[in-house]
C-alpha cells in the first residue's frame, strides 16, 4: 500500500514540483495551501506523513505543527521553509516535528535527501507507534478487574498510597494480585513516567541478590567480570518493588535495612556513594510477624517497610468478581489466540462460584487459558468448567474429612464429566455410553449443578 503524504504549502508550483516528486518515488500525496485545510484533511484522509511549510497565509506552520499533534502525536511532520528562524526550528523540535528542510528541492541532491529524510520518518513513527501499541497491550496485562466491596476498598486503600512516597507493604496469599497493586500504585503515583523495577528475592539464589539489589564493580568478587548495575540504582527516580520480601537473607536484609535509612547505597566493591529517591513497595505472602518470632525477619525492616499496609484478600473472600474476572481473561485469551470472543454459560459460572481458589486469581486466570484452548464451541458449557476445574485440584469442593458417600459421589461425578467430555455434552448419548438411565442422570447433572434445575 502506498503511503500518502500530505503538503501543507501556500504555493502552488511547490506543491505541483513535490507531488510529481513524491509520485515518481511511489507516494500518493494531497494538497492544502492553508494550515485549516491542512487540519481538515487530516481528519478525513488517512495521512501517514505531512510536509509543513513553516510560512502559511493563514496562521503560522508551527500553530499548525501543534494542531496536528494534539490529534495525532505520533503522525510524522516534516518541516520545509525558506528561511526559517532558529527559534522556529527549535520551537518545532520540542513540538515533534521529525526534521526540517529547506526550499528550493534542487539540485538533485537535495532531492534524494528530502526522500531519504521521509523514509526514515515513516520508518521512525512505525517504530513509535508499535511501541505505543505495546505499551497499551503492557499496561492492560495489568488492568484490576473486580467491583466486589473488598476490591473497591482495595482501590481506595492504592490510590490513597500512590501520590505519597510512603514505603508500602503488600501481604495475600498467592496469586491474590500482589504485584498487580504494586503496579498500580506506581502506575498512580507521580513516578509513573519512571522505571518500576521488580527484584524476586524468591528467585534470585542468596550469594546473588546483594549484587541483583546494589550492582557492584568489576573484580569485586570472583565471577564479577564486569561492573553490574544493581536494582536498586536502576529504579532511580522511580520504585522498586521487592517481591516475596520474606525470602531474603538476613544479610541482605541489614543492607537493605541500611540503604532505607540512608537513602544512599554503595556497589559492591565501589567506594563511592549513590544518593537514592526511591519508592519502596514490599509484598510477602509470609506472615512477617511469625517470621520476625522465628528469627528469619528483621523486626526493624519490618517497622521500616510496613508504612502503609496493604492486605489482598483471597478470591474466595470476593466472589463476586468471579463472573468479571473469568470474563476478562476469556476476552483476553480469545484476542491473545485470535479465536472469536467465547460466553460461558451461567451454570458454567456458577460452577466457578462453587470452588474455593487456593490458587486465587492466577488459578482463575489458568483455568479460563485453559479453556478457551480446550473448548471448540462458542459458548462454554458447565461441564467444560466442571472438568478444567477438576484437573486443577483433583478435590475440587471438599474441604475437611469426606464421607464416603461423598467420595463415592465426586467419583461418579469425575467419571461423568469425563464422558460428557467425551461426547461433546450430548447427555443422552452419555446416559448410553455409561449404561444408566437418562432420567437419572440427569437428575445427577442437576444435583452436581451442571445443568440448571428447570431442565
Ligand atoms: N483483580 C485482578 N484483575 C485482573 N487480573 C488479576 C487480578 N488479580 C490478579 N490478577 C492476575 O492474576 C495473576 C496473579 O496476580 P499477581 O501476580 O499480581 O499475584 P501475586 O499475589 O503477586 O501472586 P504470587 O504470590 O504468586 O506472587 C496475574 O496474572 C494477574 O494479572
Ligand atoms: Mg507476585
Amino acid at each position: 500500500m502506498n503511503e500518502n503524504i500530505l503538503i501543507i504549502d501556500d504555493e502552488k508550483e511547490i506543491q505541483n514540483s513535490l507531488s510529481a516528486i513524491l509520485q515518481d518515488d511511489g507516494y500518493n500525496t494531497l494538497t492544502a495551501g492553508t494550515g485549516k485545510d491542512g487540519l481538515r484533511i487530516i481528519q478525513e484522509e488517512p495521512v501517514n506523513l505531512i510536509l509543513l511549510d513553516l510560512f502559511l497565509p493563514d496562521t503560522d506552520g508551527v500553530e499548525v505543527l501543534r494542531q496536528i499533534k494534539s490529534i495525532d502525536s505520533s503522525l510524522a511532520v516534516i518541516m520545509i521553509s525558506g528561511n526559517a528562524t532558529v527559534e522556529a526550528a527549535v520551537e518545532s523540535t520540542k513540538l515533534g516535528a521529525y526534521y526540517f528542510i529547506e526550499k528550493p528541492f534542487e539540485p538533485i541532491e537535495r532531492i534524494d535527501y528530502m526522500l531519504l529524510t521521509i523514509k526514515r520518518a515513516l520508518e521512525h513513527q512505525q517504530l513509535q507507534r508499535e511501541n505505543l501499541a505495546l505499551k497499551k497491550k503492557e499496561s492492560s496485562k495489568y488492568t484490576m478487574v473486580g467491583k466486589s466491596p473488598a476490591i473497591m476498598r482495595l482501590y481506595d486503600q492504592i490510590s490513597k498510597a500512590a501520590p505519597s512516597k510512603g514505603r508500602v507493604l503488600i501481604t495475600g496469599e498467592n496469586g491474590s494480585g500482589k504485584e498487580l497493586v504494586a503496579r498500580a500504585i506506581h502506575q498512580q503515583s507521580k513516578r509513573a513516567s519512571k522505571p518500576f523495577v521488580e527484584v524476586n528475592c524468591a528467585a534470585i539464589p542468596q550469594e546473588l541478590i546483594e549484587s541483583e539489589i546494589f550492582g557492584h564493580e568489576k573484580g569485586s568478587f570472583t565471577g564479577a567480570s564486569r561492573r553490574q548495575i544493581g536494582k536498586f540504582e536502576l529504579s532511580n527516580g522511580g520504585t522498586i518493588f521487592l517481591d516475596e520480601i520474606g525470602d531474603m537473607s538476613l544479610t541482605a536484609q541489614a543492607k537493605v535495612l541500611r540503604a532505607l535509612e540512608e537513602e544512599k547505597i554503595q556497589r559492591i566493591g565501589g567506594t563511592g556513594t549513590i544518593d537514592l529517591d526511591v519508592r519502596v513497595i514490599a509484598a510477602t505472602n509470609k506472615n512477617l510477624e511469625e517470621e520476625i518470632e522465628k528469627g528469619n525477619f528483621r523486626q526493624d525492616l519490618f517497622y521500616r517497610l510496613n508504612v502503609i499496609p496493604i492486605v489482598v484478600p483471597p478470591l474466595r473472600e470476593r466472589k463476586e468478581d468471579i463472573p468479571l474476572l473469568v470474563n476478562h481473561f476469556v476476552h483476553q485469551f480469545c484476542s491473545e489466540n485470535g479465536k472469536p470472543v467465547k460466553e460461558l454459560e451461567p451454570e458454567a459460572i456458577n460452577i466457578l462460584k462453587q470452588h474455593d481458589w487456593p490458587g486465587n486469581v492466577r488459578e482463575l486466570r489458568n483455568i479460563a487459558e485453559r479453556l478457551v484452548i480446550m473448548v471448540d464451541s462458542d459458548t462454554i458449557a458447565a461441564a467444560n468448567v466442571l472438568s478444567a476445574v477438576h484437573i486443577n485440584t483433583h478435590t475440587p469442593y471438599s474441604e475437611g474429612p469426606k464421607s464416603l458417600r461423598d467420595m463415592v459421589d465426586e467419583y461418579e461425578k469425575n467419571i461423568v464429566v469425563m464422558e460428557l467430555d467425551a461426547t461433546d455434552h450430548n447427555v443422552s448419548q452419555t446416559a448410553k455410553n455409561l449404561n444408566v438411565d437418562r432420567a437419572n442422570l440427569y437428575r445427577k447433572l442437576r444435583s452436581w449443578g451442571i445443568v440448571k434445575s428447570d431442565n
